[in-house]
C-alpha cells in the first residue's frame, strides 16, 4: 500500500440492510474459461434470470472491462495477473453493495482466482468453470482470435501460446459443448437457490 493517513470510514447504512432491502445476498459469481467457452453468453443469460425474477444484478466482462478500468493492462502473466486483482476488488464493492455480480474473465491462472476468492470470504465467491473443449472454442472462434493465434498474428493467446490452469474444485461446472445457454444457467441459479443465496 503506497498512501499513509487514510482512514476506512464505516457506513451507517449495512451490507445487511442491502440485502435485506433487496430480498437476497450479495455475492460473486466467477465465470473463468477458455475464450469462446461462452462465459459472457451465460452470465448474460443468468443475469438476465435473476433480473425478472426481481434481483439487483450487474455484470463484469473481460473485453468491456479491458475498455476503460484496465485499458492500461495487456495479456502478459503479470498483467492477467492485476487484471484479476482490480475486477476482484470491484467485485467485493458490488458484493457489499449487496448484487449479485456475475465476472467473466479467462482467469486463467488459478493463483489468481484464489485470490479473488480469499478476498472475497466465505461464502462471497462462487466459482464457475465454464468448461469446453479447446477445439469446440476453436471452431466457434467468434472473434476469429484462434486462427490470428494459430497464424502467429497474435501471442500469448490462452489455450494456444498462454496456459489455462482449470479449477480444482469449483463449485459448479458448466459443460457448454453439451448443455444449452438456458440448462447452464438454470444450472447456476439452482446452485443459488440450494445454498440459501435467492428464493
Ligand atoms: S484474462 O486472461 O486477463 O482473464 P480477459 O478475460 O480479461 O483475460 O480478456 C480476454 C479477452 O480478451 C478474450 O475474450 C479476447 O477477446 C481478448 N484477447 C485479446 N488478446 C488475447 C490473448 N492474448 N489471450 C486471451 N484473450 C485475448
Amino acid at each position: 500500500m503506497k498512501s499513509t493517513n487514510i482512514r476506512w470510514h464505516a457506513a451507517h447504512v449495512t451490507r445487511q440492510d442491502r440485502e435485506a432491502r433487496n430480498g437476497h445476498k450479495g455475492v460473486i459469481l466467477w465465470f473463468t474459461g477458455l475464450s469462446g467457452s461462452g462465459k459472457s453468453t451465460v452470465s448474460i443469460e443468468v443475469e438476465k434470470e435473476l433480473h425478472t425474477h426481481g434481483c439487483q444484478t450487474y455484470v463484469l466482462d473481460g473485453d468491456n472491462i479491458r475498455y476503460g478500468l484496465n485499458r492500461d493492462l495487456g495479456f502478459s502473466p503479470a498483467d492477467r495477473t492485476e487484471n484479476i486483482r482490480r475486477i476482484g476488488e470491484v467485485a467485493r464493492l458490488f458484493v457489499d453493495a449487496g448484487v449479485i455480480v456475475s465476472a467473466a474473465f479467462i482467469s486463467p491462472y488459478r493463483s489468481d482466482r484464489d485470490a479473488v476468492r480469499a478476498l472475497a470470504g466465505p461464502g462471497d465467491f462462487i466459482e464457475v468453470y465454464v468448461e469446453c473443449p479447446v477445439d469446440v472454442c476453436e471452431q466457434r472462434d467468434p472473434k476469429g482470435l484462434y486462427k490470428k493465434a494459430r497464424e502467429g498474428a497474435l501471442s500469448e493467446f490462452t489455450g494456444v501460446s498462454a496456459p489455462y490452469e482449470a479449477p480444482h474444485a469449483p463449485e459448479i461446472t458448466l459443460h457448454t459443448d453439451t448443455q444449452s445457454v438456458s440448462e447452464c444457467a438454470a444450472s447456476v441459479i439452482g446452485y443459488l437457490r440450494a445454498h440459501g443465496y435467492v428464493h
